[in-house]
């Protein structure tokens, strides 16, 4: 990966880059390192210009040292008391996209440490590699600005290289997830998330397949019937990393369709070519697993996938068809493009079944609704357990992920009975569709875990420019979940 270097003196020669982070109202001191680069003329300048620069502003200058154009930009880290990991992450994403040169090797400076916040460098520098994320790989031209190097001036060397260590790790996760779903759906198919999903085995991960025969031989009728108009198979992959057995344990469940035609119900034709992300839920579950396995955490977690491609034949499941679900309730398959549930409705009872985890965290992309009620700011959450959501806002406040907690009440019940089956798979269109969906899932979740349901429709992907990605997918998910997991298994007094 990226050469990344934190150290109390920097080589400067060879970068055509250099960053200063200025933090406080008010404060421009310019490092004594970067004063005698630019000159002491140059650097009163560059002070006088950003005294007043507020947080996530910057400004940008070219300056001639020893004949080379240089790039300075400067950055407004806010104030002191508002500094965190997510300020500073989301400054280095403003960071670069400030950058010009297509290949830039970057000296960072900056007066923001020893407030407390000693890694402050390390998360700047993860905001940066976060947003440098593009995916270019079916352009014979390639355009996006590379960085080749960082070099980061500090008095705290050692816990911003402990910090950066593990948030490359975490990149690295992110990354994954974004890779997969931009991936169009002839490529990402069932069997290539069945590869993706293997190859964690030489992290330690144990991964188990199972195809058609062992679904019907489990009655996982309701998933199978998503698949029958496609002519890909469908799997459930459940993959364990249990590198300490006696914390508690997690079960991650995504919802992996490579592609969501809406089945017989069709989907219009504009928009359609988004649903090759429908299997993002898979991915941040595959991201989760291999972030945690390369940073050798401790934890017990097995994370469970449904892969499916909700396609049209001659022998595509209709609207009115009943299916036996694993659990041996009946559903009504009322419409086929909510097939979203009918997959997860198996893998949330093969997760009880199998493993009887104590906490479950199922993500998916599962209702258009989500977006209507939050838009791409905040994920939609569903829980059963007032506990597991607060745990789950405290890592999400870290990261910056946004949660928002929707009613899971049963009062919506109603909206889901069927005439024909014990449930219907959809609402009767009066509003509510992320709650209906939930409380569906509720059905297929053992009520003696704590469970919550988090519903990434819309951030999952963006059509506009995020602080740390680009227009598209965000990888939205493993970074809230390394912090949760990571948090939940690092405190002594959790036990089995
Ligand atoms: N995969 C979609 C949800 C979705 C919509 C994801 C937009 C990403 C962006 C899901 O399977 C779906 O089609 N849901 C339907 C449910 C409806 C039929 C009750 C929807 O949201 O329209
Ligand atoms: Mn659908
Ligand atoms: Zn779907």
């Amino acid at each position: 990966m990226l050469d990344v270097n934190f150290s109390a003196t920097i080589e400067t020669k060879q970068s055509n880059v250099f960053v200063l982070v200025i933090g406080g109202a008010g404060d421009t001191f310019v490092s004594d390192q970067l004063k005698t680069i630019l000159g002491t003329e140059v650097s009163k300048v560059i002070a006088a210009e950003c005294k007043e620069l507020k947080y996530g502003k910057t400004k940008s200058f070219d300056v001639v040292v020893d004949g080379n154009v240089k790039s300075i930009i400067v950055a407004g880290a806010g104030e002191k008391n508002k500094f965190s990991r997510a300020s500073f992450e989301k400054l280095g994403g403003y960071v670069f996209d400030s950058i010009k040169p297509s290949e830039a090797s970057i000296c960072v400076f900056t007066n923001c440490e020893s407030v407390g916040n000693e890694a402050t460098l390390a998360y700047l520098v993860s905001g940066m590699i976060l947003k440098s994320w593009t995916f270019e790989k079916y352009k014979t031209e390639k355009k996006s600005t590379k960085i080749t190097k960082i070099e980061c001036k500090t008095g705290y060397e050692q816990i911003n290289r402990d910090t950066f260590a593990s948030l490359e790790k975490v990149i690295d996760g992110v990354y994954t997830v974004r890779e997969m779903v931009t991936e169009p759906a002839n490529i990402m198919d069932p069997d290539k998330v069945v590869e993706e999903a293997k190859s964690l085995k030489k992290l330690g991960v144990k991964v188990t397949v199972l195809d058609k025969k062992d679904l019907e031989k489990r009655g996982m009728n309701a998933l199978l019937g998503v698949a029958k108009g496609s002519d890909k198979p469908a799997y459930v992959i459940a993959m364990e990393y249990k590198s300490d057995a006696k914390k508690p344990l997690i079960a991650l469940v995504g919802k992996g369709l490579t592609f969501d035609s809406g089945g017989l119900c069709l989907k219009p034709a504009k928009g359609m070519g988004e649903m090759k992300g429908d299997m993002t839920g898979a991915a941040v579950v595959i991201g989760t697993l291999k972030t945690l396995a390369l940073q050798d955490a401790k934890v017990n977690v097995v994370g469970i996938i449904g892969v499916v491609e909700n396609m049209i034949s001659g022998s595509a499941q209709k609207p009115g068809d009943v299916v036996v679900a694993m659990s041996g309730k009946t559903i009504e398959v009322d419409n086929t493009d909510a097939e979203g549930r009918l997959v997860l409705a198996d893998v949330l009872w093969y997760a009880k079944q199998e493993y009887e985890p104590e906490i479950i965290v199922d993500f998916a992309t599962l209702t258009g609704a989500i977006q209507v009620a939050l838009g791409h700011e905040f994920a939609g959450l569903f829980s059963n357990s007032d506990e597991l959501c607060d745990a789950l806002q405290k890592s999400s406040n870290v990261v910056g992920e946004k949660l928002w907690r929707l009613p899971l009440h049963e009062s919506y019940e109603e909206d889901i009975k069927s005439d024909i089956a014990d449930i219907k798979n959809v609402g009767s269109g009066r509003g509510a569709g992320s709650i209906t969906a939930a409380l569906f899932l509720k059905h297929f979740v053992d009520p003696k875990a704590k469970w919550a349901h988090i519903d990434i429709a819309a951030t999952e992907w963006d059509s506009k420019n995020r602080a740390l990605s680009k227009k598209g997918a965000t990888g939205f998910g493993v970074r809230l979940m390394n912090e949760f997991i990571t948090n939940l298994c690092s405190k002594n007094e959790v036990k089995k």
